[in-house]
């Protein structure tokens, strides 16, 4: 498959939760490289009441949070989890239909799981399941301050093949200079989430909170999928949810699917790890400081267009310096 097929192209929405977020959808502009046939199947596909969604913006700390929760919702179970790759336990909504354009088959990998299946997915709020609106399954949303997650999208594009004749500060800056129009589609995605954050089926969260007292993620995670936790489990938990002991496990650094996928791509490609570098602020000795300067100016646009900061959408006290 050539490169351009990855392109973003823009695709509807058939569904609004208006009953949730009083605004008009249809003026959204958004984009999907998996085209309207795959985003209509999403629309269509059946939700079940224990399903638990974990939905992200790329580079956000997804697999960190789709391990926690994949451990919670099987009973702490270690040795199932060192012996199959996190996304075969929990698919990637759109990874097969993007590995095999097969529409038939498309959501099988999700379809298989036995329940409760965790889904993880990095679509936007409107182009979820049109059930998501009616059976409320649980949804976990995880943020991250944008200039970390942009330095990770760079490695992780290389280690996928993609922007190997861009440097880190051309790739960054094109959040800033490309993506001109306030809002910019991330910051959508984020603020949507972040507005259904108090209802009871969702639970909204961010990498920097995670770093600061996983201990506590941990334990509010249990309490909003209903499980109970033990101190010897949760020992356990600080333990294999470490950055280092992630970062020295196979079946959390996505080999599955990046094997897959550079086969698929047949280019060039960087070996990074995915379990990268896993700091809050780390952007800072990645980035010039006149980049920064053009990212933040970006950041700003945004928050000013929704009233809000980012230590806010960060969940993080008001003075947090970042
Ligand atoms: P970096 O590239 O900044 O290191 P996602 O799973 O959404 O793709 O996010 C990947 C990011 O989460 C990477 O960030 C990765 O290192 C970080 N991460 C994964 N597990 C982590 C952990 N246990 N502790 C800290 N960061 C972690």
């Amino acid at each position: 498959m050539a490169l351009y097929e990855m392109k973003e192209i823009p695709v509807i929405p058939k569904s609004y939760p208006t009953n949730l977020l009083k605004k008009d959808w249809t003026k959204r502009k958004l984009f999907e490289h998996t085209g309207q046939a795959f985003v209509d199947k999403v629309h269509d596909m059946e939700v079940k009441d224990d399903d638990v969604w974990l939905v992200t913006l790329p580079k956000c700390g997804t697999t960190w949070m789709q391990e926690l929760c994949w451990l919670v919702l099987n009973d702490f179970d270690f040795a199932a989890a060192r012996n199959e790759h996190l996304e075969v336990r929990t698919p990637f909504l759109k990874f097969n239909y993007m590995m095999h354009k097969d529409l038939d088959t498309a959501l099988a990998p999700t379809e298989a799981l036995k329940s409760p299946r965790l889904i993880k997915s990095h679509m936007p709020l409107p182009l979820l399941p049109k059930q998501l609106w009616t059976k409320k399954p649980k949804l976990i949303y995880v943020y991250r301050n944008p200039k970390d997650y942009i330095v990770s999208r760079y490695y992780h594009s290389r280690s996928l093949g993609f922007n190997m004749e861009a440097t880190l500060e051309q790739l960054a800056l094109q959040h800033s200079e490309e993506d001109k129009s306030v809002p910019a589609v991330d910051f959508e995605h984020v603020t949507e989430f972040y507005a259904l954050r108090d209802e009871p089926w969702v639970f909204y969260t961010s990498f920097e909170c995670m770093k600061k007292d996983l201990r506590k993620v941990i334990k509010d995670i249990c309490q909003f999928l209903n499980k109970n936790i033990t101190e010897e489990q949760m020992t356990q938990m600080l333990h294999h949810l470490s950055f280092a002991e992630m970062k020295n496990n196979p079946k959390l650094n996505h080999h599955w699917e990046l094997e897959q996928a550079r086969a698929r791509f047949q280019t060039k490609y960087e070996d990074h790890s995915f379990v990268r570098r896993g700091e809050a602020g780390g952007y800072k000795d990645e980035l010039s400081t006149e980049v920064i300067a053009k990212i933040d100016a970006w950041i700003q646009r945004n928050l000013d267009y929704y009233k809000l900061s980012l230590n806010e959408l960060l969940l993080l006290p008001v003075n947090t310096t970042l």
